[in-house]
This record gives C-alpha cells, structure tokens and sequence, in this order.
C-alpha cells in the first residue's frame, strides 16, 4: 500500500528506524489517487464473509521477538512488507506467545468514544482499541462520526468528498453495509468514513425525522456482524454525540491526564443521563481510560487519582502514556499497534483492549 519509496527519515540510536512513507500532510485527507494506497472500498457484506485471518501464533519469523515485549521496532529491510504482514508482526511483537486471547462478546458490544473536550485522545483510543481488537480476532467496525475525520485518517480509508459516507447513512438512510470500508491490512476491521459533508448533518439532522436515533437504526441493520462498534465522536455534545449516545450500549470516555481533565466532564455525564431517561434506558458509562499520561508529572498522579476515585472501577488498569509513536503513527496512515508494536504506546493500547475484552466476558457485555 505504501508503494512510494522514500527515504529513510533521520532516526537517533533510541528511535526505531523504519522505512515508511513521507508523513501525510494536511492534504491527505483530498482524493488518493488510484494507486495501490487506496485500500479496499469493496462493501463490508463481501468483505466479511472471510473470519479473523490474523495468525495470533508467532512463526519462525518472528523468533526474534519471542523473548519479550520489545520497545524498539527491529530493522526493516529495504522493501517494505506489505501492510498483511505489518499486522502478523504487530501480533507477535504484542503477543508473543500467542497465549493471550482477547475473546470475542457473545453479542456485539456498541462503544461510543465521548468526551465532549478536544483532543482528549478520542480518535488514538478509537482506532488503537479497534486494530488491537481485530488483530485478535474480533470483527470491528470503526464509525467515524467526525467531521474532521481523524479516525478515518487514521485508518487511512478514503473519506475525500464525494465517497459515500456515515452523512449517507444518517440522512439518507443509506445502509451502513454500502458505506462501510475495510480497512487495508487489518483483517476483520472495517470503518464507515466520515467526508466533509458531515459537516452540515449537526444542522440538516435538526429537521428529521427521528433526529436523535439515525445512527442507531443504521447500526441496528447489521449488529450480528461485529463484535465491536466504535463511535468516534466529535468534541461536543450536539446531535452528533446524541446520536452515538443513543446507538450505543456502552460510553467509554478518554480522559487525558492533565490539569483541566475533569472541567466539562459533569456535562457530559449529565448528557448521558438524559439520554439514558428519555432515549436509551440502557445505556452505561462503562469504561474510563487515562490518556496522555506523563509520568514525570506529579500532576498526572493527582488526576489519575481524581478519577480513580471518582469513577472507580470503570477506570481502567491500563493508563496509556504521552508517547511520541502514538502521535506519529496517523502521518503513516497507521494505528501506533502496526507502526511500532513495541512502543510503550501498542503495549499500552493493546492491554486497554485485553481488558475491555475480558470485561465484556466477565460481565455479559456492557459493564
Ligand atoms: N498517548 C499519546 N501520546 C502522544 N500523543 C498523543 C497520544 N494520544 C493522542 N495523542 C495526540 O494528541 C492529539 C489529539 O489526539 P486525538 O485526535 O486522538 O484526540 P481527540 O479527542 O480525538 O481530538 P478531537 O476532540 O479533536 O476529536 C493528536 O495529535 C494525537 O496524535
Ligand atoms: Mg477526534
């Protein structure tokens, strides 16, 4: 997929050196052209009928991270492994062993990724915990529900205008199986993308019929197929969000380690709550992840203890670090979990997803 050679970027002795292609720019996101770096649009109903095809067993190839979880990416050779490959070498950095199975819910389990704060690291969460649970054999789907389209970024799925996207779906009723793209290398993850149209449906959605409960008909068309659903929200609380909110059985809420982290938070919770009365009796906030932490901060100690003690178990162990290959991977179109699996970022993401995974078991699905 990335077919374009490129230089080798400058890398210090601490830094993984990797052969990939030139970060994206802003202009990313305007049509890819027709080249091999487009990833499959074909409709997710075809798409599907193969089952998890990610080998979770390390082959001889990957002896060499059989020891231990590694925090550098080993060399790569001068002809860059197609991105199938990446993904079997993201598992068996990850999962060495193979041992660790992240089971798949008995029913398919609807996670809206809220918080109504920018840059709180919604999207990361949204695309890391998807790719770590479909490397591990969970059919995922990613509904990238903003306008940005980070998450479609992200999983560098085409979301330039005129690709038929979740806009289709909410206004025009457009079946989430016609909009719905796999994702290049990553068997069993598929993302209905997010164009520049989604823009105007805060405003068209104000007049439809059933304004608050769109997503959640589109959703309820094809449940049987996912395992997991992960709603990408938008940083705010209009219908966007109401729509996830509605569509959704569980609200995972990102919190970033710093010192504004818990101002807006009543909001949203009181947003949950009214959802949950007069929308979606069922809906739960189920788990809370720590973002961006940083461990040289004393104050990413008192937050984290703030919402430890705030939220108590819906926290999870797992707390993901201020890490520089998590922000780096969406230049390379990447999630941190392919980019480099041994980050602390990957480690991280990947026992987030474990435990969100051994919940769903634990508790029969929304926590
Ligand atoms: N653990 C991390 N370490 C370093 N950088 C991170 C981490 N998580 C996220 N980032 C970076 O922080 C920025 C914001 O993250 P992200 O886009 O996921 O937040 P968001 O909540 O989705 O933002 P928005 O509210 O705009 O949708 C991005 O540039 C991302 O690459
Ligand atoms: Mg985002």
């Amino acid at each position: 997929m990335y077919g374009t050679p490129v230089t080798e970027p400058e890398v210090s002795a601490s830094e993984p050196r990797r052969s990939a292609p030139a970060p994206r720019s802003e202009s990313a996101v305007a049509p890819v052209s027709g080249s091999a770096a487009v990833p499959s649009s074909a409709p997710v109903s075809a798409a599907l009928a193969a089952p998890a095809a990610v080998a979770t067993q390390p082959s001889a190839e990957g002896a060499a991270a059989d020891e231990h979880v590694s925090r550098e990416t080993p060399d790569r050779d001068e002809d860059d492994p197609p991105l199938a490959m990446e993904a079997l070498r993201a598992v068996q950095i990850l999962n060495p062993s193979g041992e660790i199975h992240m089971p798949r819910p008995d029913h398919p389990r609807v996670l809206c990724v809220a918080n109504q704060k920018g840059g709180v690291g919604k999207t990361t969460t949204t695309v890391n915990l998807a790719v770590a649970l479909a490397l591990h054999g969970n059919r995922v789907l990613v509904v990238d529900l903003d306008p940005q389209g980070n998450a479609s970024t992200g999983l560098n799925v085409p979301h330039h205008a005129g690709v038929p996207d979740v806009y289709d779906c909410l206004i025009d009723n457009v079946p989430l199986a016609e909009v719905a793209q796999a994702v290049e290398g990553i068997p069993n993850l598929f993302c209905v993308p997010a164009t520049i149209d989604l823009a105007g449906a805060e405003i068209e959605l104000v007049s439809v019929v059933a304004r608050e409960s769109r997503l959640q008909r589109a959703i309820a068309g094809h449940p049987e197929k996912f395992d997991y659903v992960f709603i990408d929200c938008p940083p705010s609380l209009g219908l966007l969000t109401v729509n996830a909110l509605c569509a959704a059985q569980e609200v995972l809420i990102p919190i970033q380690c710093e010192y504004y982290a818990l101002e807006g938070l009543n909001q949203l919770i009181n947003n949950i709550n009214l959802v949950r009365q007069h929308l979606n009796p069922t809906l739960d906030v189920s788990t809370i992840l720590l973002t961006m932490y940083d461990r040289r901060t004393r104050l990413a100690d008192a937050v984290e203890q703030d919402v430890r003690n705030h939220f108590g178990s819906k926290v999870l162990d797992a707390v993901i670090p201020r890490n520089v290959r998590v922000s780096e991977a969406p230049s390379y179109g990447q999630s941190v979990m392919t980019y480099d699996p041994g980050s602390r970022g990957a480690t991280s993401y990947f026992e987030a997803a474990l435990e969100i995974a051994m919940r769903g078991v634990n508790t029969g699905g929304a926590a």
